[in-house]
């Protein structure tokens, strides 16, 4: 079984660094594919909690290879300093590598991402801030600047000069901030070069070469499939494929050598940012989904939204990505509700979507059509079999595993490494 994409189902958070961890120990190299720091992965290992940005979650696995690929966009400053906090801590990053041909994000895109926002008012689309958006706008308009660039200054100092010709006269003209000199950005990324030298590499070629040789390759999605700019809730997106697609583009790896596509799925729905959100709850059920899951940014500290679980989330879901399994993750969080209603369909003004429509208004009005099961009260934390759980979480599992259309393979009941019930190996089956 070589080569495995692992995407998040939802908006974000699901768990993905925590089912990266798990897989850990059988792959032999963990690959970022899409995105930046714009992404937080909590992982808690012996009860040390690890919160990774940048750095591909396999980095905390002793022997993986985790690989920065091309599809990445990289804050220098932001990777110096997660690996320098991860060394400190005793973990080996010595085998980091990193695209010659990803992006970096200048610190005048991180400037401008956060302007833009104040500068939207009430249509901002609640970013990060991390400058993502404005990174890949400059990779698709062909200012951008690449990882290898920086092993050339005439020809760094020449695009750092085109980028700025155009973003000089936006900062200072309508957003009425200070222009941005050529050297002082040429000078920051020159003091990276040396550090980073022994780690750019084609990475492309390195994992096609390992994935030949037989050895396991996971590609871990940063965001998610709601959150994809092809396939998300447009504009309210990333700037980046978040789908299990983009693991081939955004590595360089051929669609037929994925074998097995994994979606992380939390048993109920968040959301962090603007955007449309159907089974969103205002009222003390979501309080208590947020509090007792702990729904706050890892990467802004931001309390994310929460709602209900919505299968036709998890169908769309099923059919972008080629799902062949499901790890559900943060099933504990659901114990001690009466009921659990699971959004089945959408009604748009009396008109029932069993998938998502095709027209984007009809999500920003869709009133969910719930279906009612019967909660649990006992604690699920210490369960390890499928039939540990009680009857009704069970009835909750396979009620969902039915309506999204794939296996669940793997189920979270809680935040630790082995707070896991594992029904099916998504390596080799
Ligand atoms: P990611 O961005 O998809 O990697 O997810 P985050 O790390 O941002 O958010 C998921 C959070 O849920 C983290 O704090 C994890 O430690 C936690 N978590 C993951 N799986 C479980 C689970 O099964 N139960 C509980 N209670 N927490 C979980
Ligand atoms: P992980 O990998 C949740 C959201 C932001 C915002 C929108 C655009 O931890 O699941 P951006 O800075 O990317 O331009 O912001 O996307 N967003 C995320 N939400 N989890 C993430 O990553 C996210 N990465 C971006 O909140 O709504
Ligand atoms: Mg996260």
């Amino acid at each position: 079984m070589p080569a495995i994409v692992l995407v998040g189902a939802q908006w974000g958070d699901e768990g993905k660094g925590k089912a990266t961890d798990l897989l850990g120990k059988d792959v032999d190299y963990v690959v970022k594919f899409n995105g930046g720091n714009n992404a937080g992965h909590t992982v808690v290992v012996g009860g040390e909690k690890y919160a990774l940005h940048l750095l591909p979650s396999g980095i905390l696995t002793p022997g993986v290879t985790p690989v920065i690929a091309n599809g990445v966009v990289v804050d220098l400053e932001v990777l110096f300093h997660e690996l320098e906090a991860l060394s400190a801590r005793g973990v080996d990053c010595s085998r980091l590598r990193i695209s010659a041909n990803a992006h970096v994000i200048p610190s005048y895109n991180r400037t401008l991402d956060k302007v833009t926002e104040r500068f939207l008012g009430k249509r901002r689309l609640g970013t990060t801030g991390r400058g993502i958006g404005p990174t890949y706008a400059d990779k698709m308009n062909r200012v951008g600047i690449r990882m290898q660039d920086l092993f050339d200054e005439s020809i760094l100092r020449q695009k750092v000069e085109a980028a700025l010709e155009v973003k000089n006269h936006l900062l200072v003209k309508i957003y009425n901030r200070r222009a941005v000199a050529v050297e002082e950005v040429v000078a920051e990324l020159l003091s990276y070069r040396d550090r980073l030298e022994p780690m750019v590499e084609d990475t492309g070629y390195e994992l096609w070469r390992a994935i030949e040789d037989g050895k396991t390759v996971l590609f871990e999605a940063g965001q998610a499939t709601m959150l994809d700019v092809d396939h998300g809730t447009y504009p309210y997106v990333t700037s980046s494929n978040a789908t299990a697609a983009g693991a081939c583009t955004g590595s360089g790896i051929g669609p037929t050598l994925i074998d097995r596509v994994a979606a992380v799925f939390k048993a109920y729905t968040t959301r962090v940012g603007e955007g449309p959100f159907p089974t969103e709850l205002h009222d003390a059920d979501g309080e208590r989904l947020r509090a007792n899951g702990f729904e706050f940014g890892t990467t802004t500290g931001r309390p994310r939204r929460c709602g209900w679980a919505d299968t036709v989330i998890g169908r769309y879901a099923t059919r972008i990505n080629g799902v062949t399994d499901y790890v559900l993750t943060k099933l504990d969080v659901l114990t001690g509700f009466e009921t659990l209603p699971i959004c089945v369909a959408y009604d748009v003004n009396g008109r029932r979507f069993d998938d998502m429509p095709a027209n984007q208004s009809d999500v920003h009005h869709a009133v969910p059509v719930y279906e009612e099961l019967p909660g649990w009260s006992e604690d699920i934390t210490g369960a390890r079999e499928f039939e540990d759980l009680p009857e009704n979480a069970q009835r909750y599992v396979l009620r969902l595993e039915e309506l999204v259309g794939a296996r669940i393979s793997v189920i979270g009941v809680g935040p630790g490494r082995d707070e896991i019930i594992q029904r099916h190996p998504l390596l080799d089956d």
